[in-house]
């Protein structure tokens, strides 16, 4: 790419941003509603409480990106936090206390749909009569983000933090790079996502002064790498690399140095919003703001992976009624994990693992893909160094026919061998061994199309919905082609 033509995709960019960025902000009337909804909940809250909690303090603060001022129009959920002047508080405190009382008032309050969740503390979600989206999440006061007990305490100094040092103009940026990332499905830190927090966006906004500036930045980032909003506060990089290990990218917490601000980011996620800053600077487009899904007929989709070496299968788990998304994901993408490691030592190669799910129904799915094998047979590599393992590999293989175990021309040991266990066998195998404590019932699919029939059939039979949302997962599991990406292709199709 010449300079100049950087310079005039550079300008691309930025009028694509500045159309995008009114769209984005939420309008006075969302605004308005919202303020509403938050006086008409800490009403109920502080009629329920004062009773409850008697002679110990407490208030009723809005927190999250409503605060901040930062949320996106049409996605503009509450977080209301209950800071309680009390510092042990356990669960069954808060339940019999504070959540209990607040989920049988909200529940006796026409309008309202009321659920009680847990994360490391029970919380409350609700749906205002006005169709407003609200945590109630009840936290611990602490004088200073040294005294938290939990996570869920930090959160009041990360909205004081950002209310003081995000300029109004910023918060446009804010609302740009979560709606990128949103696209590109990094956004929010659950296990679902293990990708960027709200928190976490304002903070490089923060340092890099505009979205636009912060991708030029992604783009040189090397994992894992160390930022700090606050130079000053940048202790040796080195240092902290030891302390955060294994972190692809490490954001020192400006109000918590003890933090790493960029946790919940996976080396997946770090990937891709590089790769996606990189694309989206050489091929400025909409498309990464608002892509358009499609998917494709279930019989090409076999033929592909078929033609280019692939098998793939597909695993549904039930979860049991009620378990929370983070319980349920953590399950699953462990489980996941947990195969692609038992096939990998199996000398498979599995070349991606990818995950689905209706929270709603609780319904998750897997998709494991491996490298086909030829015909009955799997390349091992041995060990690398010659020594007693290389030995002991050499040894064991020595006797296989029809190809004997050899050393390659750069001394690295190698033995074709007979699989014991087909991919199939393994994956069932596992599924029957490995019960997931959440989960009532496993099902395998051998096909793409069992499993969308079985999609179908079994589960979505009166929600076409899921079974879209189903199939748009599984094409770009098979095509490696998210939306942002595609260039010219693909139309969708029918089942
Ligand atoms: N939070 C929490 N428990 C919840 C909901 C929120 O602890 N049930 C905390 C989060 O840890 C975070 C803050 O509340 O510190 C706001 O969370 P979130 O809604 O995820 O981020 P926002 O900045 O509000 O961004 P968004 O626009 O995506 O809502
Ligand atoms: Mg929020």
């Amino acid at each position: 790419m010449s300079g100049r033509e950087a310079i005039l995709r550079e300008a691309e960019a930025a009028e694509i941003l500045r159309r995008l960025k009114p769209s984005l902000r939420p309008t006075q009337d969302e605004l308005r509603r919202a303020a509403a909804a938050f006086r008409e909940i800490k009403a109920v809250i502080d009629a329920t409480l004062s009773s409850e909690l008697k002679g110990i303090e407490y208030v009723v603060e809005l927190e999250g990106s409503v605060a901040k001022g930062t949320a996106i129009s049409g996605d503009l959920d509450l977080d209301v936090f209950i800071l309680i002047g009390r510092k042990d508080l356990n669960n069954r405190w808060l339940e019999t206390h504070v959540v209990g009382p607040l989920v049988r008032r909200f529940t006796c309050l026409a309008g309202y749909r009321v659920s009680l969740r847990y994360a490391s503390h029970p919380y409350i979600h609700l749906i205002t009569p006005s169709g407003i989206e609200a945590d109630i999440v009840p936290a611990y006061r602490a004088p200073s983000p040294a005294a938290i007990v939990t996570p869920v305490d930090r959160t009041p100094f990360h909205t004081r933090y950002i209310k003081e040092h995000l300029a109004e103009p910023l918060k446009d940026e804010v609302r740009l790079l979560k709606k990128f990332f949103k696209s590109i499905g990094v956004y929010g830190a659950e296990i679902r996502n293990e990708g960027f927090s709200g928190y976490l966006c304002e903070l490089l906004i923060l340092k890099y002064g505009s979205f636009l500036n912060l991708l030029k930045n992604i783009v040189r980032w090397r994992e894992p790498q160390v930022i700090a909003v606050d130079e000053g506060a940048l202790v040796e990089a080195s240092e902290l690399r030891k302390v955060f290990r294994n972190a692809p990218l490490i954001v020192l917490d400006p109000v918590d140095p003890r933090r790493n601000a960029a946790a919940s980011v996976s080396r997946r996620s770090f990937a891709l919003a590089m790769v996606a800053s990189y694309e989206f600077l050489l091929n400025p487009d909409e498309k990464f703001f608002n892509p358009v899904h499609t998917y494709e007929d279930l019989n090409r989709l076999e033929t592909v992976l078929n033609s280019t070496g692939r098998a793939a299968l597909i695993i549904f788990w039930r979860m049991k009624r009620s378990t929370p998304p983070d319980i349920m994901w953590g399950e699953v993408k462990s489980a996941g994990r947990s195969l692609a490691n038992v096939l990998r030592s199996r000398s498979y190669t599995v070349t991606d693992v990818r995950f689905w799910a209706h929270e709603d129904l609780g319904i998750l799915a897997a998709y494991i893909e491996i490298f086909k094998t030829f015909g009955d047979y799997v390349l091992r590599r041995g060990p690398p160094r010659a020594g007693p393992e290389m030995l002991r590999f050499m040894h064991k293989h020595l006797g296989d026919v029809p190809v004997r175990a050899w050393i390659d021309h750069e001394g690295t040991p190698y033995a074709v061998t007979k699989v014991s266990k087909s991919f199939v066998d393994i994956v069932f195998e596992y599924v029957n061994t490995h019960k997931l404590k959440h989960a009532e019932a496993v099902v395998v699919c051998e096909r793409l199309r069992n499993a969308a029939s079985f999609l179908k059939e079994k589960i979505a039979h009166n929600s076409p919905g899921i079974l879209t949302d189903f199939l748009y997962w599984l094409t770009e599991a098979v095509l490696k082609t998210p939306p942002w990406l595609a260039r010219g292709v693909s139309s969708s199709g029918s089942m």
